[in-house]
């Protein structure tokens, strides 16, 4: 059997330590001691061989632009909404794909390799999804994006926005996404979730809603959402992103809707490091997390992932794209310290991240998938999101595309024992 490369001695997930041959771009053996020869060999010496990170809920669109034209004073939601429409007037596509370009990398280098995020498609020129559609393409030999028609102004918030969703379709987004809780009625919003089931069965495409992402307990879309992957059918191509409101509902609530989701099997997207930032502004205290019911969502069985959301925009002016930041707050903020849990928010940025954006058999450490691969300095998963672990190589269609040399610390001076 021909490989153009080699890793020995790779710890996987499940703790074997095994040799992983790659030809071309196809992984075609894992096993220990292969006796297989490439041109290029790397001894991974033990440490963690991963599928790469995934990327499930994040805005390109607005990345890089924290303080343009101003600083969030308030910190939330509804203030970063207004400072990126001001932004957003000045927009263009040269704009857009340059700063997609560098956070892609910056998130590259971290060890993801697939991307979904969200374009705003409320603007009439369309220039964010037009852009990130051109980054799609000009990445693709690289990473893989997704992009979701996202009507960051409601699809009923102005008389235009509901067919600028449907160009964006046509010009070619994946996803048809949405915002029931910001849609200027109840009604407008369960009217939204309608008619975004419609589109996607329409045009044959995913749906990936901002459901709830409100404090308010009184938020009830994801059950509009539930109802609507019952009645038809969807349920692993629906995904709601943030439902922080159901952090918010109280357990009575909770306990009838978690039935209802268990029917309706749609994917889950938690956002902590955004959403423990931006929710509870209006709490004095006792001041709530924010964060919806993820480690009851996962031990209901259902596939939950975490995004960064955002990467220096108007609604959070800090992040670096690395997603083990992501989960290291997810372990503290969903108190998922138990050892299966800290393990839960590692697959939650890889297996379930790849669920979400339904990658199928185009993902993960078997004979015949993609080689894309990640290299930790880490032996397991606990130590990945405890060190936040320098990702050492990066494997992207059967090549190192990226790698990095960790910090070496040196003490001097006299013994200190
Ligand atoms: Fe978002």
């Amino acid at each position: 059997m021909d490989a153009t490369l080699v890793l020995r001695r790779g710890r996987l997930v499940d703790g074997s330590v095994v040799d992983i041959a790659i030809a071309q771009n196809q992984i075609v053996a894992i096993d220990t001691d292969l006796p297989i020869e490439a041109a290029t060999e790397l001894d991974i010496e033990g440490r963690l061989v991963s599928s790469p990170f995934v990327e499930s809920h994040i805005h390109l669109d607005s990345a890089l632009t924290a303080g343009e034209p101003r600083w969030n004073e308030s910190g939330t939601l509804f203030e970063g909404i207004d400072i990126w429409r001001e932004r957003k007037a000045s927009l263009t596509i040269k704009d857009v794909k340059q700063r997609a370009i560098s956070a892609l990398k910056q998130q590259a280098s971290y060890g993801v390799l697939f991307v979904r995020s969200h374009a705003d498609v409320s603007e009439p020129g369309l220039i964010a999804l037009k852009g990130l559609l051109a980054v799609r393409e000009a990445v693709k030999d690289w990473i893989t994006l997704q992009v979701v028609a996202f009507p960051q102004d409601g699809l009923y918030g102005a008389p235009q926005n509901e067919s600028l969703m449907e160009e964006a379709l046509r010009l070619g987004a994946d996803v048809v996404g949405g915002i029931p809780h910001y849609e200027l009625t109840r009604e407008d919003g369960v009217r939204s979730v309608h008619k975004i089931f419609e589109l996607a069965q329409q045009y044959d495409r995913l749906i990936d809603v901002h459901c709830d992402e409100i404090d308010d307990p009184q938020s009830r879309f994801l059950e509009v959402m539930a109802g609507e992957c019952i009645r038809s059918g969807l349920s692993s191509d629906v995904t709601a992103s943030h439902t922080t409101a159901f952090g918010s509902y109280d357990d009575a609530y909770a306990l009838k809707l978690m039935g209802v989701l268990k029917r309706a099997r749609l994917n889950f997207i938690a956002n902590p490091l955004i959403n423990i930032t931006l929710q509870g502004r209006t709490d004095t205290y006792p001041k709530r997390r924010g964060v919806t019911r993820v480690k009851e969502l996962w031990q209901s069985g259902l596939n939950v992932s975490l995004g960064h959301d955002c990467i220096r925009d108007p609604w959070y002016s800090l992040g670096t794209g690395n997603l083990l930041a992501v989960a290291e707050m997810a372990v503290h903020v969903c108190q998922m310290t138990g050892q299966a849990e800290v393990d839960a928010c590692f697959d939650m940025v890889t297996a379930g991240g790849a669920k979400t954006l339904n990658l199928g058999e185009g993902y993960g450490v078997e004979v015949g998938r993609p080689a894309n691969l990640v290299v930790l300095d880490a032996k397991d998963r606990y130590e990945a999101i405890l060190n936040r672990a320098t990702v050492r190589t990066v494997i992207s269609r059967g090549k190192v595309l990226v790698e990095t040399v960790p910090p070496v610390v040196r003490w001097s001076g006299e013994d200190k024992g």
